[in-house]
């Protein structure tokens, strides 16, 4: 039994396979061919937070490969609001399908489920530690826009420090080959652990501030959320919130071929108008989430 909990389980070659396989899944995701590959099978989504695109295109992916889905978006109607630990939901949900989506506010929350279920665990975020499908949605989307994921020059920006995306994206990135620039306000920082990995794979660009100082040089520009709900004191929020906003004037600063990229939701980090701009990429990019995690279903659950 395989789980996907972080991205430090995959290699090289198995993000590729990946990839390869959700090529082959982008009819079936827009609806334009039919697959009976999962039929019979049963994925249980729970989401002990909220969630839009990751939910629902885990359930799209299972519903579009003919299988079914069972779970539950927020405690509230579940025995988790009796008592319940996380180990006994786990321990009975795996005895109802044969793979388990899982998000959870507390880091190491997918690593302790896998602990207790008898069936695959995916991790759909937890905490401010990971996101690993999404950083496989991140790839296709640059390996599909740019028609390469080695040797570009990526910027992240905004909220490195609680941002499980980019937690997962900067590591693969750099297993990949790419130099990472870090683009975050004073005390949201990138964590030690991921810089050092980027360092030691001679990697790291600029670490700064604010994205005009990298822009000129960024083929990526991988925008994210400040992540409100994981300040311990909403003060320390205003201090940040709006601090960055990416508009046209700043678009216009970067290479006529960069693309940009975001996980959504955006609130006010990126400027409406920058959606009508050909460099914009983050909804093709929500659209993607169907076939590669269409792609990893048919792995984990679909036997081959
Ligand atoms: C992200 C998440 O939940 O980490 N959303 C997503 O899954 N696309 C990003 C965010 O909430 O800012």
């Amino acid at each position: 039994m395989r789980h996907v909990i972080s991205v430090h389980d995959f290699s090289v070659e198995e993000i590729v396979e990946v990839l390869d396989r959700a090529e082959g899944m982008v009819a079936i995701a827009r609806g334009e061919a039919t697959s009976d590959l999962l039929r019979g099978k049963v994925l249980a989504c729970i989401f002990f937070e909220p969630s839009t695109r990751t939910r629902l295109s885990f359930e799209t992916a299972m519903n579009r490969l003919g299988g079914g889905v069972i779970g539950f978006a927020g405690t509230e109607a579940t025995s988790v609001v009796k008592g319940e630990t996380l180990a006994d939901t786990i321990r009975m949900v795996s005895g109802y399908a044969d793979a388990v989506v899982l998000r959870h506010p507390h880091e190491g929350a997918a690593r302790l489920a896998t602990e207790f279920s008898s069936v695959p665990i995916l991790n759909a975020g937890d905490g401010a530690g990971q996101h690993p499908t999404q950083t496989l949605l991140d790839l296709f989307t640059i390996r599909r826009e740019t028609g390469r994921m080695e040797g570009l020059n990526i910027s992240l920006v905004g909220d490195l420090r609680y941002g499980r995306t980019v937690h997962s994206l900067a590591i693969a990135l750099a297993k990949l080959g790419n130099k990472i620039n870090l683009v975050s306000p004073q005390g949201l920082e990138m964590p030690n652990e991921v810089v050092g990995y980027l360092e030691d794979a001679g990697l790291f660009g600029t670490a700064c501030h604010l994205p005009d100082e990298v822009i000129a040089e960024t083929d990526i520009l991988y925008v994210t959320r400040i992540q409100k709900e994981r300040f311990p004191d909403p003060v320390e929020y205003e201090k940040v919130a709006g601090i960055y906003r990416v508009d046209p004037g700043l678009v216009a600063k970067g290479p006529g071929s960069m693309i940009i990229m975001h996980p959504l939701p955006r609130v006010k980090e990126i400027a409406p108008e920058v959606d009508a701009l050909p460099q914009a990429r983050y909804f093709i990019q929500a659209f993607n989430g169907v076939p590669v995690r269409m792609a990893l279903l048919s792995m984990l659950v679909g036997g081959d």
